[in-house]
């Protein structure tokens, strides 16, 4: 059973030991928690993968504590200089070329020849990184095509058994995970919103294309369901009854749901991401019947927090 354990040197230096050891470890990030592994021990990333049954040839994301530190493993672009200075540490992951030299698991890159790489924010996804002195692979740390856990004890709840450390950072403070960019070539493909919005890439970069529908060999994790609760979502609300839970956004909360939780009263869209997974958790429960979601505007962060909603109505 998983042991949650506070953020102390004895504990980072326990996780750190772990992870040399080719274990798993579950670590906070500033988006969500992620269960963490060697990234360059093949036993260990597979590990990961059949913690979570997690397919084969969805890729991992490698953790890194710095560019220089990434620039290791995978081959540097102007792009990925200019993104990073802007972003890293940060909700942006970065996937370039491996170098020919790269060490880090096939596993990781599921039989691509990129690997997907971050610097996180979390003091504590940092504290470990240096400690542990191995880059990291973590994908969320829940079952795959559950909801991605926000606190230490949705890791629990999702993984339980299957894992041994938790480090506890606390609720993540972004709440949905990075924006996933190929940054190959001079213009930003977006494989996966998050973090990072699309406003602040175009700030940095000029422009961005849209890359997450392209199939399998841009990102492959974009193809599956995901985000699911088990009961069913019902988007773009308007009105709502007694047997749905209703996720609200703004001044205005529809009236009549059995249950109403509202991201943000002040229709605050950072406030409304730190809070969703925790929320379609709390009303994906019995005795109701269906979660209702209020329309949630598609600009800034509105845009991932839309994209996971959508994959959570999907999904059935
Ligand atoms: O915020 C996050 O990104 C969290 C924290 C723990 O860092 N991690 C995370 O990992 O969300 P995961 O495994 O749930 O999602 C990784 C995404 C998937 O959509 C995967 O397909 C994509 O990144 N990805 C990974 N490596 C890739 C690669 N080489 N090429 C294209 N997409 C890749
Ligand atoms: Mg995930």
């Amino acid at each position: 059973m998983a042991r949650i354990l506070d953020p102390t040197a004895d504990s980072i230096a326990q996780a750190a030991a772990a992870i040399r050891a080719g274990r798993t470890v579950v670590l906070p990030t500033e988006t969500v928690y992620g269960l963490g592994a060697d990234a360059t021990d093949d036993r260990a990333v597979a590990a990961i993968f059949a913690a979570k049954e997690r397919p084969r040839f969805n890729p991992l994301i490698v953790h890194v504590p710095d560019a220089a530190a990434a620039q290791r493993h995978v081959q540097w672009t102007s792009l990925a200089e200019k993104l990073a200075a802007a972003f890293w540490p940060g909700p942006l992951t970065l996937v370039l070329q491996r170098r020919p030299d790269c060490r880090l698991s096939l596993l990781v890159s599921a039989g691509l020849d990129t690997a997907a790489i971050r610097v996180p924010r979390h003091p504590l996804a940092q504290s470990l990184l240096r400690a542990a002195d191995r880059p990291i692979a973590a994908p969320s740390a829940n079952r795959s095509g559950s909801i991605s856990p926000t606190r230490p004890e949705h890791v629990v709840q999702s993984l339980g058994d299957a894992v041994d450390i938790v480090l506890d950072g606390g609720p993540c403070l972004i709440g949905l995970e990075s924006t996933v960019i190929d940054a190959r070539r001079e213009v930003p493909v977006v494989l996966r919103p998050g973090g990072i919005t699309r406003e602040d890439i175009v700030r940095i970069a000029g422009a961005v294309q849209d890359g997450g529908m392209g199939g399998p060999k841009h990102s492959p994790g974009m193809l599956e369901s995901h985000y699911a609760p088990s009961l069913p979502l019902r988007l773009n609300a308007t009105e709502v009854n007694e047997l749905e839970g209703l996720i609200a956004f703004g001044p205005m909360p529809l009236q009549g749901a059995g249950l109403t939780i509202n991201l943000s009263f002040t229709g605050n869209l950072a406030e409304a991401a730190a809070g969703l997974f925790a929320t379609m958790r709390t009303l994906d429960r019995p005795g109701l019947e269906r979660i209702a979601v209020m329309p949630i505007p598609d600009t800034g962060l509105g845009e991932a927090i839309n994209d996971r909603l959508k994959r959570a109505a999907a999904a059935r």
